[in-house]
């Protein structure tokens, strides 16, 4: 069953008193019934596996130096596999480790046969190359999909190891009945992760799509013309109602955290829930979209948090589980795209 979540009613008595009685059905798109379907799926598939007497599918993480925010990811990571019964690996290197040393680990877990797939957690330190980095890696390892072979078998159509944020928000999509099919996609940023990864999906989805980045002339007038809009540009509160169209579909992929007071009012401007934690905590985490100043505007969006961050742990999980299948030779076509 497709579970439907209108605003909540504080947000709603709000906008009747801004806007009399006009009271807009907008869907918030949590990502939490879309992951929780993933996570039992893939349980379910390794549960499966090891009634045959198979080993578990292990994930490995290297994390390079002590940056807060990378250790929590790779811990979310590593905890998540574990949670659907696989094992899970984490190698820790110091910030200085040289590209050699970084890619002679590389080349180990390439080799290594209890590990069907690793992530080398982004961002590396500036001394270091990310591409050279993410060449080293065995592409059938490649459970981040980032890799020059999988990026090029996803424009060919023909993919396995797919980016795990626009994967999830395929799945996002397809969960919540949102047709992609004929449908404008504007999205805006082109980073090798989100961006451009997430164009070639949609075309696969026989989507038609624009993307935008830094030296597009005139966004607004593009972005207006989505039915669905994809932002994922890096700026707190960048898009606001005058860049979407009336019933737009709006993927928010940006998550910033704020402190700083003026601007946490300006980007969740009139979202008493938003700011009166802000007031409480000292700060919110917001997206790249005005959220609340969207809402009377667009059929449905997704919130941040609990929209589209959660969905790129458990696509990733997907993909180890798929590069365990790959090489186990194991059939694993329910897990692709699913109608949860
Ligand atoms: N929720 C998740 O799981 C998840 C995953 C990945 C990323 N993120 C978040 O998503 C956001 C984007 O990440 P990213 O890695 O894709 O960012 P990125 O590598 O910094 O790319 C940002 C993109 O936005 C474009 N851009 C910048 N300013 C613009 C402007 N004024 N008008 C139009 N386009 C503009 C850039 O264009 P140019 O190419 O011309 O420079 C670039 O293509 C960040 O907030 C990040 O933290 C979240």
């Amino acid at each position: 069953m497709i579970e439907t979540i209108y605003r909540s009613d504080r947000m709603l008595k709000t906008c009747r008193e801004i806007e009399g009685d006009r009271i807009m059905k907008t869907r918030i798109l949590y990502s939490k019934p879309v992951v929780e379907k993933i996570k039992d799926k893939i349980k379910s598939k390794v549960i499966a596996i090891r009634a045959q007497g198979k080993r578990a599918p292990c994930l490995a993480a290297v994390l390079v130096g002590d940056v807060v925010s990378s250790s929590i990811y790779v811990n979310k990571k590593a905890s998540l596999a574990r949670e659907v019964g696989m094992e899970s690996k984490i190698i820790r290197l110091p910030n200085n480790v040289s590209q050699e040393e970084l890619i002679r680990e590389i080349y180990y877990l390439n080799q290594d046969d209890t590990i069907d797939g690793f992530i080398v957690q982004l961002p590396l330190p500036s001394h270091i190359d990310s591409n050279n980095v993410i060449e080293s890696i065995y592409p059938a390892k490649d459970v981040d999909g980032f890799h020059p072979y999988n990026i090029g078998r996803l424009w060919l159509g023909n993919f396995s190891l797919v980016p795990a944020t626009p994967s999830g928000i395929i799945d996002l999509l397809y969960y919540y009945d949102i047709p992609i099919e004929g449908r404008h996609v504007v999205i805006v940023g082109r980073s090798n992760i989100v961006g451009k990864p997430m164009a070639a999906l949609m075309l696969k989805e026989n989507a038609t799509v624009t993307v935008c980045h830094s030296r597009t002339v005139n966004l607004s007038s593009i972005t207006r013309k989505a039915d669905i809009l994809v932002v994922a540009v890096g700026k707190p509160g960048f898009i606001s109602s005058e860049h979407v169209k009336e019933g737009a579909v709006v993927i928010d992929v940006g998550i910033h955290r704020i402190e700083d007071r003026e601007l946490a009012f300006e980007v969740a401007d009139g979202d008493v829930d938003k700011l009166q934690k802000f007031n409480e905590k000292g700060s919110i985490l917001v997206g790249d979209c005005k959220f609340y100043d969207l809402l009377d505007k667009v059929s449905a969006i997704t919130p941040v948090p609990g929209g589209v961050g959660p969905l790129t742990v458990v696509s990733l999980i997907k993909n180890t589980l798929t590069a365990y299948c790959n090489r186990e030779k194991i059939e694993n076509t329910n897990l692709t795209f699913v109608n949860c």
